[in-house]
C-alpha cells in the first residue's frame, strides 16, 4: 500500500536556527573563495578547446550540418583576434557588479561558477517580451518559460526572481472578449505566473520608446532595477544562454571578426541590435541601462530633429550620434561622455547574427542568436532543440517529493547547503517567531479554474489577495486549473472534483498546504498560518503534542452546516494524508451527488473509524479560518463568500473590505 504513495520528504529535524545562521554564513564565505578560486583558474588554465566544449554556440561540424556559406568558412574555427585580455579584476564578469553602487544593495551572493543567487532586486538581466492577448501567444509564452526559463509547471511557484534574471511578459491591445473560454485560460494564466503585465487597451503592438518608459518608471517603482535589457517580441526567438553567456564574459562577439569589449567603466553604455532603416519596433535589441536612461533624455532633446517618426527609439538615438558624431567630438567632453556604443548586428558592417526566419531550420546557424518573426509555434519549438538552448533560471528552490525535478546549480554543493543559503535570504525578508516556524514548505494552494462567466471578473483578483498573502509569510502561493479542466475533459464526475486532483499533486511538495477555494478572501493578511495553527492546536482537545504526533487534517463545520465546508482546510502531507486522499478519490457515489460533491465525500471519509484520530474537526467554528460573511468579527483571519448563486459580486465586496483593512485606496 504504501509502495503506492508518492515520495514524503524526511521528518529530519533542523538544528537550531542560529546554527544555521552561523553554517550559512560560513557556506557563503567559503563559496566565495571557491568562487574566486574558479576565476582564477578559468583565467590561468582553460585552454580554447576547453571553451569550444563548454560553450554551446560551438556545435562541432559533426553535430551541426549549418554553416553558412557565404560570411563564414564550413568549419567554425576560432578566429585569432586581438582581443586586449583584461586583467583578472576585470575578469570578474559585469553580472557581478551593479552599475549601481554597490552599498545601495544587499551584497550579492556569489556561488561557484556563474549561477548566483541573489536577495537583491537589481537584475544583470531583464527580458522583456512583448506579446498579444490571442490564443497562440498564451501558448508560445508557454513556450518561452519553459524554453528560456526551465519553468514548467508553478507547483513550486517562483515567488521572488532570486537569480540574476528577470523577465516580464508585457500584454497590448485588449485581453480577450469577456465571458469566453479564451479569456478565463488567459486569467487563469495570470493567476498561475504572475509574468504578466497589461499595458492598456491599444491594439497597436507597443512602441520601443514606451516600453523604455515603463522599464525606467514602473519597474523601479516596484524596486526592480538592471544592468541588461533584453528586448523582444513574442514571434522572436534568441538564444538567451548564449547572449546571457557573452554578457557575462564581457565580450560581445568573441568568435566574430570584431568583437565588442564591453568597457569596464561604463558596463552599461552600448546598445546592441538593428539600427538601419529597416529596424522597427518587433526588432529584438539589448541594451545597457545607462543606454536606455540615454535615449528617454534624448526623445525630449530630438523632438525637432526626427527625421522618420516611424524608427524605433533606440535607432533614432543612434542616428542622432551618427549624424551629431563630429559635432561631439569638437564639443568635447560632456555629450561625448553621454554617447553609448552602438553594436551593430544590420548593415553593411554589422555581424548579421540577428536575422529573420527564412523557412528552415537549416538556415538558422550557431552564430545567429537571434531570429525574428517565426509566426509558428512549432518553428519556435524546433528552434529550441536546434540550437540546443539551455534554459537561463530565474528562479531556485528547494524542490522536494521527486528527485528529479531538483533544480539546483551544479555546483552549489549539496542540496543542504543550498537550503542553508536559502534558509537565510527567506528569513531576512519574512522573519517570523522562532518556535512558530515551519521549517519547511508552506502552501496556500487555490484554483484558478473559472467554470462561467460568473467568476471571470473576480478571480484574478481574488488570486492575487491570497497571493500577496502567501508572498508576505514567505509561503508559495499555487494556484492551478489544468485538474479542473481534466475532469471537465473526463467527464467522469462533476468538475468541482478537481480539486481533490490539486491537493494530491500540490501536498507532496510541501510540509503543510492551506487549501482556499476561489471565492474565500483573507481578511487579515498579518496573519501567519504557523500562528493559526498553533491557535488550533491550543483548541485541540488532547492538547497540543498530540495534535503534532498524529493531526493531520483540520477542517471546520460553521454552525447550523449539516457537515464540513471543504472550502478552506489544513492537511500535512504524511503517509495517512495521501491515502486519505485516495480513498476520496474513490468514493464514487459523491461523484454526482450535490450539492457537496467532493466535500461530501470527505465528509464521509474523514469520520469513518480507522481516521477519526488523524482529523480535527473545528466544530460549529465560525472564526479560526472559514468564516461566512454574516458571521463575520472583525480580526477574523478569512472570509468565505459561497452563496447559493453566483459569489462574483459578494467576493468582489469582500476584497474591497480587505484592502480597507490593508489601508490600500482603490
Ligand atoms: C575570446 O577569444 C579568445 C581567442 O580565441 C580567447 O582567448 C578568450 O578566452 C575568449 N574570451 C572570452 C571571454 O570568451
Amino acid at each position: 500500500m504504501s509502495d503506492d504513495l508518492p515520495l514524503y520528504k524526511s521528518s529530519l529535524k533542523r538544528s537550531r536556527r542560529n546554527k544555521r545562521f552561523i553554517i550559512a554564513f560560513t557556506l557563503l564565505g567559503v563559496g566565495f573563495i571557491f568562487y574566486l578560486n574558479a576565476r582564477l583558474n578559468v583565467t590561468s588554465t582553460e585552454t580554447d578547446d576547453d571553451r569550444l566544449s563548454n560553450n554551446n554556440i560551438y556545435h562541432s561540424p559533426t553535430q551541426s550540418p549549418n554553416y553558412k556559406h557565404n560570411t563564414n568558412p564550413p568549419e567554425l574555427t576560432l578566429i585569432d583576434i586581438d582581443v586586449p585580455t583584461p586583467t583578472n579584476d576585470n575578469r570578474v564578469s559585469p553580472f557581478l557588479q551593479p552599475s549601481t553602487p554597490s552599498d545601495s544593495h544587499e551584497p550579492m551572493t556569489p556561488l561557484p561558477e556563474k549561477e548566483i543567487i541573489s536577495a537583491t532586486r537589481h537584475y544583470s538581466l531583464l527580458v522583456i517580451i512583448t506579446s498579444g492577448a490571442s490564443a497562440s501567444s498564451m501558448e508560445r509564452r508557454r513556450l518561452i518559460r519553459e524554453s528560456y526559463f526551465g519553468l514548467r509547471d508553478n507547483l513550486l511557484p517562483c515567488m521572488v526572481y532570486n537569480t540574476n534574471v528577470y523577465y516580464k511578459f508585457l500584454i497590448h491591445g485588449d485581453p480577450p472578449h469577456a465571458d469566453t473560454p479564451l479569456r478565463r485560460r488567459y486569467e487563469a494564466e495570470k493567476m498561475e505566473w504572475n509574468d504578466i503585465v497589461e499595458m492598456g487597451k491599444s491594439t497597436r503592438p507597443l512602441e520601443q520608446v514606451n516600453i523604455l518608459q515603463w522599464v525606467e518608471t514602473s519597474l523601479p517603482a516596484q524596486g526592480v532595477t538592471y544592468d541588461y535589457l533584453i528586448l523582444q517580441d513574442i514571434n522572436t526567438f534568441i538564444q538567451l544562454d548564449v547572449i546571457k553567456q557573452e554578457l557575462d564574459s564581457g565580450i560581445i562577439g568573441n568568435h566574430t571578426h570584431t568583437p565588442f569589449v564591453i568597457n569596464t567603466d561604463a558596463p552599461t553604455s552600448f546598445v546592441w541590435g538593428n539600427f538601419g532603416a529597416g529596424a522597427t519596433d518587433m526588432d529584438i535589441v539589448v541594451a545597457g541601462s545607462s543606454a536606455v536612461k540615454r535615449a528617454l533624455q534624448l526623445v525630449q532633446e530630438m523632438e525637432t530633429t526626427i527625421y522618420n517618426k516611424h524608427e524605433p527609439i533606440l535607432t533614432k538615438m543612434y542616428n542622432y550620434y551618427q549624424v551629431n558624431m563630429d559635432l561631439l567630438e569638437d564639443d568635447g567632453h560632456s555629450q561625448q561622455q553621454n554617447s553609448p556604443e552602438f553594436i551593430r548586428e544590420d548593415g553593411p558592417e554589422g555581424m548579421q547574427r540577428f536575422i529573420r526566419w527564412e523557412n528552415n531550420v537549416e538556415s538558422v546557424h550557431s552564430e545567429d542568436i537571434a531570429v525574428t518573426r517565426i509566426y509558428q509555434n512549432q518553428e519556435f519549438t524546433e528552434l529550441v532543440y536546434w540550437t540546443r538552448l539551455n534554459p537561463v533560471s530565474v528562479c531556485y528552490h528547494r524542490r522536494r517529493g521527486n528527485q528529479e525535478d531538483m533544480n539546483l546549480p551544479a555546483d552549489v554543493g549539496s542540496r543542504d547547503d543550498y537550503d542553508e543559503v536559502m534558509e537565510v535570504l527567506v528569513e531576512e525578508h519574512h522573519p517570523v517567531k522562532e518556535q512558530q516556524r515551519i521549517e519547511d514548505g508552506l502552501a496556500v494552494v487555490t484554483s484558478s479554474f473559472i467554470y462561467d462567466a460568473c467568476m471571470e471578473p473576480s478571480a484574478t483578483r481574488a488570486a492575487m489577495n491570497k497571493r500577496n498573502y502567501a508572498l508576505k509569510h514567505g509561503y508559495a502561493f499555487v494556484a492551478r486549473s489544468a485538474e479542473f479542466a481534466q475532469e471537465a475533459a473526463r467527464r467522469q464526475r462533476k468538475t468541482v472534483w478537481g480539486k481533490v486532483d490539486v491537493v494530491e499533486k500540490v501536498l507532496p511538495k510541501y510540509d503543510w498546504v492551506f487549501w482556499m477555494d476561489m471565492d474565500a478572501v483573507v481578511m487579515d493578511q498579518d496573519r501567519a498560518l504557523e500562528d493559526i495553527l498553533y491557535q488550533v492546536k491550543q483548541l485541540y482537545p488532547h492538547g497540543a503534542d498530540v495534535f503534532d504526533e498524529q493531526v493531520d487534517f483540520v477542517v471546520s463545520r460553521p454552525s447550523r452546516d449539516p457537515m464540513i465546508n471543504a472550502g478552506v482546510f489544513l492537511i500535512k502531507n504524511t503517509p495517512w494524508s495521501m491515502a486519505f486522499l485516495r480513498e476520496i478519490q474513490k468514493t464514487t457515489a459523491w461523484y454526482h451527488r450535490g450539492p457537496s460533491y467532493e466535500q461530501g465525500a470527505m465528509w464521509e471519509v474523514m469520520r469513518r473509524l480507522e481516521n477519526q484520530d488523524k482529523v480535527f474537526l473545528l466544530d460549529r467554528d465560525d472564526h479560526t479560518f472559514n468564516t461566512f460573511p454574516s458571521f463575520y468579527q472583525p480580526g477574523d483571519f478569512v472570509v468565505h463568500f459561497a452563496p447559493d448563486k453566483c459569489p462574483n459580486d459578494a467576493t468582489m465586496k469582500g476584497l474591497d473590505a480587505a484592502d480597507k483593512i490593508l489601508g490600500v485606496v482603490w
